[in-house]
């Protein structure tokens, strides 16, 4: 793994904004740049990422496996869902927008759609439980779904476009941006 020259440009410019020592305070901002540029987190991009902020790689692999936004496997192309799985969602019907996952996408999470253009997995809470259930794809929150509108996203999705992210039905909290 090696960065673009924009992207280290980039990521040395991050650590810059931290006093001479604490370098790795920007290890999320360039996992991050990282993972954009290679669409999942490597092993060797770990360690790159470690050399450049003279860390651990366990340290840096620590911070990696803690958030759900970074995935440590490939995953679809074009989106890899993520479907919140906690409670709020649970209760409003999480599990048909799994089983849309499992009929659409692929039968197990992790596992890339045949074309290599999705990927999905249940996660914990994402914050947005008053527009349950909800998914989080790339960086768009999807909310208050059913079943037949999360379908039509998936659907919206593998034709190439990327549908209006918030609430489905239109809610308050989730006006266009
Ligand atoms: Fe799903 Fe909180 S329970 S967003």
């Amino acid at each position: 793994f090696a960065f673009t020259s924009e992207n280290r440009a980039w990521a040395e410019a991050q650590m810059t904004k931290y006093p001479e020592g604490r370098q790795a305070s920007a290890v999320i901002a360039i996992l991050w740049r990282a993972q954009e540029q290679e669409g999942w987190l490597s092993r060797p991009a770990i360690e790159e990422v470690a050399r450049m902020l003279d860390m651990a790689v366990i340290r840096v692999l620590e911070v990696a496996t803690f958030y759900f936004m970074f995935q440590l496997q490939p995953v679809g192309k074009r989106a890899h869902v993520q479907v919140c799985g906690t409670t709020s969602c649970m209760i409003c019907g999480a599990e048909d927008l799994v089983a849309i996952c499992k009929e659409k996408i692929a039968p197990r999470p992790y596992q890339i759609s045949e074309d290599g253009q999705f990927s999905w997995e249940e996660v914990e809470c994402l914050g947005a439980c008053s527009n349950a259930p909800m998914v989080q794809i790339g960086k768009d929150y999807y909310e208050d779904l059913t079943a037949e509108s999360f379908s039509g996203l998936l659907d919206k999705f593998a034709a190439g476009e990327v549908p209006r992210p918030g609430s489905q039905i239109g809610r308050f909290a989730s006006e266009p941006r």
